[in-house]
């Protein structure tokens, strides 16, 4: 393949919204060079986080800015997403499986929007534009934080959904053991998460032989505490765009797919 068809540049600007748990954030995106075009508006996500609920605070998210009506939108959500609809659930109300997203969202905004994985999102965005950038290859992106996401990107290609937080690891959902919330919950050293990472990512490197491991989630501004403690054959490295990447990847690949 050639290095333009693999990694071509992109420009013009998009606009992306990051649904977390405690806030929905939203921010137009440079396509050009993954900047911000404007400050990020941050609202708390509403409780309980019903479809509606959400859709609605979206909607406040998108009208704080005056976007012209031809831009694209992405939305990242932590779940598998098919074709606009939510298939699990894994760290949010149970109701949003089988809720088609994007048009929840649209009826909100009145606008056409992509919605996508949050860690897909992620991933693409270090791919484009950080850790990960101009790498050819097999890149497998790893967010650390409530459960484990991740994304694959081969040779600037994003495979969408490959939801590596739930393999079944030693009889366990992985995430349970090695998310970042596992860490907190069992008042683990990083010592101790390290040798639950360690076994973790063994597992990943041998079923996929990823060129590189990208680590993201809130954990990893503190990667110099247990990255160095991995022994694997694969390298990884911490994500560089931290809590933009959302935002970022959803903007990107909104314009990616809008046909
Ligand atoms: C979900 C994924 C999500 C990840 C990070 C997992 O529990 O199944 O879809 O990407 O958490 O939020």
């Amino acid at each position: 393949m050639s290095e333009d068809k693999k990694h071509t540049k992109k420009h013009g600007t998009a606009f992306g919204v990051d649904i977390g748990g405690s806030g929905i954030k939203g921010a137009p995106v440079d396509l050009g060079d993954g900047e911000f075009g404007a400050d990020r508006v941050r609202i708390p996500t509403p409780q309980p986080s019903t479809p509606d609920a959400v859709a609605a605070t979206v909607a406040e998210v998108v009208d704080s800015f005056h976007l012209d009506k031809g831009v694209p939108i992405g939305v990242t959500f932590p779940a598998v997403i098919l074709h606009g609809v939510a298939q699990s659930a894994a760290n949010v109300d149970k109701s949003w499986i089988g809720t088609n997203v994007e048009k929840a969202v649209q009826h909100a905004t009145g606008r056409k929007v992509l919605a996508v994985n949050d860690a897909d999102a992620a991933g693409y965005a270090e791919a484009l534009y950080g850790a990960a950038k101009g790498v050819d290859g097999v890149v497998l992106m790893v967010t650390l934080g409530t459960g484990i996401g991740s994304a694959l990107i081969v040779d600037g290609h994003l495979v969408p959904n490959t939801e590596l937080g739930h393999l079944e690891i030693d009889g366990h959902d992985a995430e349970s053991r090695a998310a970042e919330s596992a860490r907190d919950r069992d008042d683990l050293s990083w010592e101790a998460w390290g040798e639950r990472l360690q076994r973790y990512f063994t597992v990943v490197e041998n079923l996929f032989w990823p060129d590189l491991i990208v680590v993201g989630g809130g954990v990893s501004k503190h990667h110099e505490k247990f990255l160095p403690l991995l022994d694997l054959r694969t390298k990884i490295i911490p994500a560089e765009l931290r809590n933009a990447a959302g935002i970022i990847g959803a903007a990107a690949l909104a314009a990616d797919y809008r046909g």
